[in-house]
Order: structure tokens, then sequence, then C-alpha cells
């Protein structure tokens, strides 16, 4: 007898994806099992002057869950990739790292966003950051054409995390670095959450057991140089705050080299 295994929709993953923050970047007041907004980004340590210097548009629209463009370390002429941007408040602060001479492509699949971050940057005379639609598992950029690849709070909700290393490993040049925030979990979940799209699309259901997520991002050739924990992250909903704190549910920041 075949044992009914449970799997994940990853259709329906991918429909209250693109419904939850396509309403994160057109009603951010509204309540969402996380928090968003400039409040968040100051606890997680985004420095209060860099948030002053970018669209507020965009951190209205801020649904992080860390801070880590200290470990990016982004300098004047770079290229970035940021990989689910959002409504793009770590590609303006990238942009304004890299620069006129360097240049931010921000992905994403949800339409919202992508529009919202490219109106904001011509608003806001951003040239050198530009947003494109697709996918993380298979962004639309030129293998090699990074020297820096950022994330902030999107891995979680890939379906096939493999792939998104694999993606960020080729489209870095050679010597260049891998820089995010993602959410992790202490304990493997059990089906029961990994396989409710409402929890993954809240930042919870998909989040790997942290000793896996770091066996993920080596198996794409990356070696981990920093990894730390953001204590000052939680997530708001009943529901959330149990799993996250049944399972030891964290967000963490790291920094990985090819090689
Ligand atoms: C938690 S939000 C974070 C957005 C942004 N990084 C920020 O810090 O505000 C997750 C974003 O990732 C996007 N996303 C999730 N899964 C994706 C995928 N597989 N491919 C492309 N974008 C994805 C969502 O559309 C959403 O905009």
């Amino acid at each position: 007898m075949n044992p009914v295994t449970r799997q994940l929709d990853t259709t329906e993953l991918e429909e209250r994806v693109k419904r939850m923050y396509g309403e994160v970047a057109l009603d951010p007041g509204h309540e969402f099992h996380f928090e968003t907004g400039r409040a968040l980004a100051e606890r997680l340590g985004y420095p209060a002057h860099q948030l002053d210097a970018i669209p507020p548009g965009a951190i209205e629209s801020f649904a992080g869950v860390g801070y880590f463009l200290d470990l990016a370390t982004i300098s004047p002429g770079d290229a970035v990739l940021d990989l689910g941007s959002g409504s793009g408040t770590d590609s303006f602060l990238a942009a304004l790292d890299a620069g006129r001479a360097g240049r931010v492509v921000g992905v994403d699949m949800t339409e919202d966003q992508r529009a919202k971050a490219q109106r904001l940057a011509e608003r806001h005379n951003f040239p050198q950051a530009e947003f494109r639609a697709g996918h993380i598992e298979d962004p639309p950029v030129d293998d090699g054409a990074f020297d820096c690849v950022i994330s902030n709070g999107v891995i979680n909700l890939s379906p096939d995390k493999p792939a998104v290393f694999a993606a960020a490993a080729h489209a870095l040049r050679p010597g260049g670095r891998l820089a995010l925030a993602d959410i992790v979990s202490a304990r493997q979940l059990p089906d029961g959450v990994t396989c409710d799209a409402a929890l993954w699309a809240a930042c919870i259901g998909g989040a790997m057991q942290r000793d896996t997520y770091r066996e993920t991002i080596e198996a794409a050739g990356f070696t981990i140089e920093a990894w730390r924990e953001n204590d000052a992250y939680r997530f708001v909903s009943d529901r959330a705050t149990s799993a996250t704190r049944k399972y030891g549910v964290t967000s963490i920041s790291l920094l990985a080299r090819p090689g």
C-alpha cells in the first residue's frame, strides 16, 4: 500500500506569494503575518541616514528579515543582483553604494512590487537601478555579470532552494560574493507546516533547517564566511509566533563566496 504523502502545491504557493506581496506593494498599511516598513528596517539595523536617502515609497513596503548590507560591502562601480527585490529597499541602498558607475538589477515575480520599484527608480532618479520580472530560480540575467548577489527574506519562499543558490553562483563574476538575510529553522518543520502554502507565503513554512540550508549553499559551490542570527526579527500573528517558537524559526544574515 502506498502511503499518501502530503505535498506542497507550488502553483498555489506562487499565487499566494504574488497575492500577499502584491498587497505589500499596493497597501503597505495592511496587517500581515510579518512586520513591514521603516520601523522594522530601523529595528533590524538599517542606518536611519541611509534610509533617508532612498525613496520612502520603497521603505513603506519593506518586508525584509535582517540587515546584511554591511556584509555585502558594495563599492562604487559594482554590479549587484537583488533576488526578490520587492519594492526595492535593498536595491536602492545598493544603488547608492554602487553609484552611477555601477548598476543594480532587481528581479521579482510579483508585478506590483516590480512595477512600484521601477516607478520609484525613475521618479527618484536612480538610473543605475533596474527592475525585471522573473523568478529567482532562473533570473533573467547574464552569467558572470555581477560582483555581488543580494537577497532579503526571499529564498525561504522558494520551493527549489538549490536552484536559487545555483543561479546566484552562475550570476557572479569570479571573486564575487553572496550576501543575504533569510529565515531558517532550528528543527526540521513537519509536513503540516511545510505543506501549508499560507504559512510558506508568510515566510515560515519554507524555512529550511539551518544545517541543511548551509549544506545547500555549499553544494552550489560557496564557502560561508559569515553567519549571524538576527534576534530583532519577529513574526506577528499568533499562528506564526507559535510555529516560530515550536520549531526555532529565526532570521539569519550571511556572507558567502564561490570556491
Ligand atoms: C518577503 S518579500 C521581501 C522583498 C524585499 N526583498 C524586501 O526586503 O522588502 C519577498 C519577495 O520575494 C518575491 N518572491 C518570492 N518568491 C519568488 C520567486 N520564486 N521568484 C521571484 N520572486 C519571488 C515576492 O514577490 C516578494 O516581493
